[in-house]
């Protein structure tokens, strides 16, 4: 897959790194041997990070094409139930009255370019009176980094982000969740459904929340293409359009009442 090129390109330049390492010790030249052996450290460390975020193993990734029609039949699983869609007012009304939110952003708020309306919303959100976070899955976007770079470009305190493995346990209490173009990493069929392509990946426990906002345009499935349980739970209201249009509503929303 196309996608999984992140940890193929970080394994290359990790040989990139060791090549140079050799050719140090060749040359006998000492710099070249130590940043050498840097980078390709670095690279193979980061190999590691993004194969276990996704549950894979190296050479799933490396030859996961050739296992595709296997994890095809596993998607074919369809998800029962329907999803309960919801106004921008009504979810205003879930949202003024929430006294902590864990926003979940993923792939679809880098392309709706939502960063900036996600941190908008989580201001006027602590301005009133709520503990505002933001839960990054390692493997949120397409990228490793992504939705760091991008809350980061939106100004979003650093103590204000968390990581998967801190929010998880205390996600029973926080009153919404904000899934905002998020999929996969927060489809629970990963822990639930064994015969889901995912399954046991580590995701973000979202339908865990008392309510769960769900901003995507479509029932689509994400990158893995695995239809998610989540959309149809029964805490879980479909704010359905384009990331960065629907926020501007909630955000309008606050600033009219
Ligand atoms: P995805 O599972 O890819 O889901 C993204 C969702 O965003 C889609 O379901 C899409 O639904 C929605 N979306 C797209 N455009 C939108 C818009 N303008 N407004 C609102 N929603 C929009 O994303 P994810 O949860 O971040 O997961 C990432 C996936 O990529 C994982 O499967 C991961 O393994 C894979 N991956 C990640 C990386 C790295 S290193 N991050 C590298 C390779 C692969 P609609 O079309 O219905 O709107």
């Amino acid at each position: 897959g196309g996608a999984d090129m992140p940890v193929v390109i970080a394994l290359l330049n990790s040989y990139s790194g060791l090549a140079a390492s050799a050719a140090g010790f060749i040359i006998l030249n000492n710099v070249l041997i130590v940043a050498g052996a840097l980078v390709g450290a670095s690279g193979l460390i980061l190999t590691g990070i993004m194969c276990k975020a996704m549950n894979r193993s190296l050479a799933n990734v490396l030859f996961g094409g050739l296992q595709a029609a296997v994890s095809a039949a596993g998607a074919d699983q369809q998800v029962q139930g329907e999803p309960h869609p919801i106004s921008p007012q009504d979810a205003y009304f879930i949202l003024e009255a929430a006294r902590s939110v864990v926003f979940v952003p993923g792939y679809g708020m880098a392309v709706a370019q939502a960063q900036h309306g996600v941190r908008e919303l989580g201001d006027i959100l602590e301005n009133n009176g709520a503990e505002v976070r933001y839960a990054i899955h390692p493997v949120a976007g397409r990228m490793p980094g992504h939705m760091n770079v991008l809350l980061a470009e939106a100004n979003v305190l650093y103590e204000q982000l968390a990581e998967m493995d801190d929010v998880n346990p205390i996600m029973d209490a926080v009153d919404v969740c904000v899934v905002i173009g998020a999929n996969d990493v927060v489809n629970p069929a990963a822990r639930e459904i064994a015969s889901s392509p995912i399954y046991g990946m580590p995701v973000i426990n979202a339908d865990r929340a008392k309510t769960v906002l769900v901003l995507k345009r479509s029932m689509a499935a994400g990158f893995a293409g695995v239809d998610n349980p989540l959309f149809v739970k029964q805490n879980t209201r479909m704010l359905f359009g384009d990331a960065k249009a629907s926020l501007q509503q909630l955000i309008s929303e606050f600033k009219e009442s």
